[in-house]
């Protein structure tokens, strides 16, 4: 199934839009439409419907329709794909409470005609269950629409990785990597549910229609597999291909492990601009394996790549252009070098020292994506300000707020006199953290408190790196404090105090993340916020003297065709590195030992030396590790 030659390896329909809102207004028309004539007909409609980040945008779409523009769901009944098993219904993760939060409340979609999965049966009647549940779809005329995420896993539904094609509605365990993605929902780990019921492969592809969302980098890998592989059991939503009407409606940053988008020299003829020359070049000597300057022009021919030679000179006069193109990003003066030239350097080299901010999404992120170069900036004299975009206070969990606590009364009861408000507040919060359950939410005392946790560790954080106290900003965006997860709605505030930080610092240089991130995320809110502020000052005339630099967290790293800027790291400096990620404590992972996953410190340092074997790989110089950077520009 393909439109056009640079779609040719593509076996689904796949759209791709500019960004998650677009995609999501274009399945609520669809949805709209297909209500609207079923009512002129006197016909009901029966959407699959799916929980998650990803559907959010579309049910806010769907119930501005209903409030602006009259669309009723009173002909519509729905089924939902899934559910926890072990939760019950008012638990805030339960999909039943997520589905009435996110749509049903909202809308005049009768109670009668809502159905999802039972979480709560006891296992001996789980299995007659979720008969029942396929007989009320079949009963109700199947379904009409299916809405479908995906899970990094490849899961549609909850259909892990080994579920059939013709699977069923069932119980299943949860695949390891689901159970991490949702643990800052649960709080933790420990806390999310092993077990699940779900629709199967096979009900889902009896829908007559299914259209899957999908936004953000983290997805590209396995979105990519899913419409171009092979379908196989270990990647249920490759099983998609087989169905006649099914499209996939994505963003740039989930469509970028296509073939079009990443190598689309392979599937057509392409303009070779010299972002994408670089990006061709890398790729071609790392799939032969060759350093840069020892490729040939066979090497070329076989790969789809003759005719960027031609108008290239020799081959030899290409590979040494682009050899120099990454040896010109490396640079060991992230905030360029005073009195050089800078003519092919990544930084220019004036003003000498620079005022830098860092933004950070939450504390750590900063640390792990950047520590090296932070400390950098500050051994070459820069003015580096570090600002927290959000308190993290929802990713600390309850165990370390209760030592925090126990500090405070130590704290003051070594001392004289009578307990004071300090120690009050430590005993109410200690008397809330005992007596909650693990999923119930924290008050705005205990927010405060986790929030001051992460302070802390920041703090002693920068520590390491020299970087001065007194610049360091803590925002406590107000959409982070009144937000949960995947349900943040930032406003006029959180935009003008970016703003405002930057107005004042009046920055040479910014270092940002989170530009390709699912947008429902921290950091692609705290990213968005950022660069409306940058487009807010684009004619200020310090913004036009101000650099901007994307840098990566530890889940989707800058591949080495994308640095605009590498910062080596010695042996040494890597170990500092770590040690500036080591007192961020309460982001420790809880899963390192039962999984095997490395701690948020390994896997920063992997990433970090991983991008420093590919510069070797490709015939640069072999440093220990390597910070990349990506320039961003205003649009
Ligand atoms: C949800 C569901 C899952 C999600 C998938 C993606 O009902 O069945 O398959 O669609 O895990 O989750 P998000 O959207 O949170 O990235």
């Amino acid at each position: 199934m393909h439109t056009t030659e640079s779609q040719q390896r593509e076996r689904i329909q796949t759209v791709i839009f500019s960004d998650a809102d677009s995609a999501s207004k274009t399945l609520a028309d669809e949805i709209a439409g297909l209500i609207r004539e079923r009512a002129a007909s006197g016909c009901g409609v029966v959407l699959g419907l799916a929980t998650g980040s990803t559907p959010v945008r579309l049910y806010r779409e769907l119930i501005r329709m209903h409030r602006e523009e009259g669309l009723s769901f009173a002909n519509v009944t729905t089924f939902n794909l899934d559910e926890y098993y072990g939760l019950t219904r008012d638990h805030p993760e339960s999909y039943w409470r997520f589905m009435h939060d996110q749509l049903f409340d909202h809308i005049d979609l009768p109670a009668a005609n809502i159905n999802l999965p039972d979480g709560t049966l006891p296992r001996g009647d789980v299995f007659a269950a979720c008969r029942a549940y396929e007989e009320k779809i079949a009963a109700a005329g199947g379904l009409d629409l299916q809405v479908l995420g995906i899970g990094r896993t490849g899961h549609i539904g909850f259909n892990e990785p080994g579920s059939t094609r013709d699977s069923r509605t069932r119980l299943v365990t949860l695949d390891g990597l689901t159970r991490r993605d949702a643990a800052r929902d649960f709080l933790g780990e420990a806390n999310v549910p092993r077990h699940a019921v779900t629709m199967g492969v096979g009900t889902i592809l009896d829908a007559r229609r299914i259209v899957l969302l999908a936004w953000g980098e983290s997805k590209a890998e396995v979105l990519a597999q899913a419409v171009e592989g092979t379908p196989v059991d270990s990647l249920p939503a490759s099983f998609l291909q087989g169905h006649a009407n099914v499209s996939f409606y994505i963003d740039g940053a989930a469509a970028s492990a296509l073939t079009r988008i990443r190598h689309p020299w392979l599937v057509g003829a392409v303009e070779w601009t010299p972002e994408m020359t670089r990006r061709a070049v890398v790729w071609l000597s790392r799939t032969v394996g060759r350093p840069v300057l020892k490729l040939l022009d066979e090497h070329y021919g076989e790969h789809g790549m003759a005719d960027l030679l031609t108008g290239q000179g020799s081959v030899y006069d290409l590979n040494i252009r682009i050899f120099n193109e990454l040896q010109h990003t490396i640079t060991g003066w992230p905030g360029g070098k005073p009195g050089a030239d800078d003519t092919h350097r990544p930084e220019r080299a004036e003003p000498g020292v620079k005022r830098v901010v860092v933004f950070s999404p939450e504390p750590s992120h900063d640390m792990l994506g950047m520590g090296g170069t932070v400390r950098r900036l500050v051994d070459q004299g820069h003015q580096v300000t570090v600002v927290y975009q959000t308190s993290g206070n929802l990713a600390v969990p309850d165990d370390d707020a209760l030592m925090a606590t126990e500090f405070v009364s130590d704290l003051a009861g070594s001392l004289a006199g009578e307990p004071g408000p300090a120690e009050a507040m430590a005993r109410a919060v200690r008397a809330e953290l005992l007596e909650k359950s693990a999923f119930a939410g924290d008050s705005a005392q205990l927010r405060q408190l986790k929030g001051m946790v992460r302070r802390g560790e920041a703090r002693a954080a920068l520590r390491v790196c020299g970087v001065d106290p007194a610049n360091v900003k803590f925002l406590d965006l107000p959409f982070y404090e009144r937000g949960r997860y995947r349900q943040f709605k930032p406003t006029a505030d959180d935009q003008q105090a970016i703003s405002a930080v930057l107005a004042q610092v009046k920055p040479h240089q910014i270092f940002v993340t989170g530009d390709r991130d699912d947008p429902s995320s921290v950091t692609a809110v705290t990213f968005a916020l950022v660069a409306a502020a940058c487009r807010a000052a684009a004619s200020e005339s310090w913004f036009v003297d101000c650099r901007v630099w994307l840098y990566r967290g530890v889940e989707t790293p800058w591949g080495a065709a994308e640095v605009d800027m590498a910062v080596p790291l010695s042996p040494g400096e890597l170990a500092r590195k770590t040690q500036s990620i080591f007192p961020h404590r309460s982001q420790r992972s809880h899963s390192a030992v039962a999984t095997g996953l490395r701690e948020p410190w390994q896997q920063a340092e992997q990433q970090n030396r991983a991008l420093a074997e590919v510069y070797d790989a490709l015939g640069l110089a072999d440093y220990e590790a390597i910070e990349g950077f990506a320039r961003w520009t205003v649009a």
